[in-house]
């Protein structure tokens, strides 16, 4: 598919003289024949055949899930390319490379989940960047470390959690749009360098309503920069909106933590609300404590359900994790609650495990609270039944062993099978549980029987 493109490409540049030269009825250009639409339904990807000097691309509405190396190589005149709305879920690493002179790249209204780091290296002139309404979640500090001269960043209407602090480093937006994410802290260092006045001709507006934002000490920094330079755009908003012209619904970016702040507008707050509060450990695991238990015994019988808990609280939300005793990770990185559950507790679950709660400091900084937990399993098969079962099965045993040499024996004298020989039956199988059980089971008191269990819990214990 690709060789028939550019084989497209090559003949579409180098041969008609149709002003508009495109392999597809449903592209059409401009008076000077340099700007593309190719919006349709349903375009393969090597039917557009554009030529090879175009400077302007709108290919939207069409069907190309995946986009490797190779289609936009020989567009190097390209500097407006917009592939929005075309189902896709994936670009190659090196789709632009070629494509120096990009001035706005639309991939909005995709699938996308994710980005390959090195996509927009070569973009030095990119200005506009438009990645909305796709499923991105991550935006990691190098992506967009190329993008030297961006002033407008859509990243508005996906799924992004975490934007790495030096992912903006190298430039300063005039439009920053990040609603409607799942961003819960907003670092201070994407905006530390921007230098913009609210009042200014090249203001810088920022927009980040519809995040679960985490009010807390973590984003002072952030909450005060922009509240003295006026970047919030307070009133008016929606108005240069790229996802709605006018009317707009007016959104501003509220409080989801901590519960206190829960609904409140940022804009309403004051510099004193951005607190931390230290992580305390809140989970019990059978500890009878309160409030807090640092150190916690649990005691099981081996088959009976095991579940240990690790939960903390403190603002923001700490994040908790269960590692055992030799610091591998039980469980993943959780906000306020992880537990591990054992359907049916094993001697080899028995060992100490740490519960670890991550939180800030009233001033910022990081800090860890542990709680460990002891788990002890006992084992629950008596000492006499062992025994009873060890000599049934050394007496079925022997006894088959005995029938079969009896067995043998009577056949070479000439006498009939064992089955017709009742006497020699019952004694073959009775004789060693009588006189062997008798004295051992004389040996274990019922005191003996509850040190051996003690012993069993200290040797399992690690
Ligand atoms: C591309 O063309 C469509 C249809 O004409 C239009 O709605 C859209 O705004 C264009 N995209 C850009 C980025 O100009
Ligand atoms: C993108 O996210 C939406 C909303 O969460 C979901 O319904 C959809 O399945 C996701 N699509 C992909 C390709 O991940
Ligand atoms: C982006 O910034 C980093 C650190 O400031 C620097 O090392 C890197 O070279 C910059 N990238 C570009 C393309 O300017
Ligand atoms: C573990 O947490 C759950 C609630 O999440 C609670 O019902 C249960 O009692 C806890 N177990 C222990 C041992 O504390
Ligand atoms: C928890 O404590 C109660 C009462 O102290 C005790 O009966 C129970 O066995 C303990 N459970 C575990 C799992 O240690
Ligand atoms: C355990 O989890 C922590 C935090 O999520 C992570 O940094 C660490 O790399 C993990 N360790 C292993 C061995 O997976």
């Amino acid at each position: 598919m690709f060789a028939l493109f550019v084989a497209f490409l090559l003949t579409a540049g180098v041969s008609s003289s149709d002003r508009c030269e495109t392999k597809s009825p449903k592209c059409t250009c401009d008076v000077d024949g340099l700007a593309f639409d190719c919006v349709g339904a349903g375009l393969e990807f090597d039917e557009l055949g554009l030529r090879l000097d175009a400077t302007k691309a709108n290919i939207t509405g069409n069907d190309f899930p995946v986009l490797s190396g190779g289609f936009f190589d020989r567009l190097t005149a390209l500097n407006f390319l917009a592939l929005s709305g075309n189902k896709i879920t994936s670009l190659g690493p090196t789709l632009f490379r070629h494509n120096q002179n990009l001035n706005q790249l639309y991939l909005s209204n995709n699938l996308l989940t994710s980005l390959p780091s090195t996509l927009f290296s070569m973009m030095s002139q990119l200005t506009l960047l438009d990645c909305s309404y796709n499923n991105l979640t991550y935006i990691d500090s190098s992506l967009l470390s190329g993008l030297t001269n961006l002033k407008r960043l859509y990243l508005h209407e996906n799924q992004i959690s975490k934007i790495e602090a030096a992912a903006f480093r190298n430039f300063s937006l005039t439009l920053l749009f990040l609603e409607n994410n799942r961003l819960h802290t907003a670092h201070w260092k994407w905006i530390k360098h921007f230098q913009h006045q609210g009042d200014g001709k090249e203001s810088f507006e920022l927009y980040f309503d519809g995040n679960p934002w985490s009010c807390d000490c973590r984003m002072a920094r952030f909450f005060s920069k922009v509240q003295s330079h006026s970047w919030i755009p307070a009133h008016a908003h929606g108005s240069s909106r790229s996802t709605c012209d006018r009317d707009c619904p007016i959104e501003l970016p509220v409080c989801e933590f901590p519960d206190k702040l829960r609904g409140k507008p940022l804009l309403t707050l004051g510099q004193d609300d951005f607190v931390c509060s230290p992580p305390i450990v809140t989970s019990q695991n059978n500890c009878t404590k309160t409030p807090i238990c640092d150190v916690t015994e649990m005691h099981f019988d081996e088959g009976v359900p095991v579940v240990v808990n690790c939960s903390g609280r403190g603002i923001p939300i700490p994040l908790v994790q269960i590692r055992d005793d030799i610091g591998r990770n039980m469980t993943s990185q959780n906000e306020g609650h992880v537990s591990v559950t054992f359907p049916s507790a094993t001697i080899d679950q028995a060992g100490q495990y740490k519960c670890v709660i991550q939180g800030y400091e009233d001033d910022g900084k990081a800090k860890i609270v542990t709680q460990i937990i002891k788990v002890f399993v006992r084992k629950t098969s008596s000492p006499a039944l062992a025994v009873f079962l060890t000599l049934f099965i050394l007496a079925v045993a022997t006894g088959a062993g005995y029938a079969f040499y009896r067995f043998r024996l009577k056949r070479r004298a000439g006498y009939g099978s064992l089955g017709k020989d009742p006497d020699v039956h019952y004694e073959a199988t009775n004789e060693p549980i009588t006189s062997q059980s008798t004295p051992l089971q004389t040996t274990y008191s019922d005191d003996d029987v509850t040190n051996i269990v003690q012993q069993d819990e200290e040797e399992f214990l690690v």
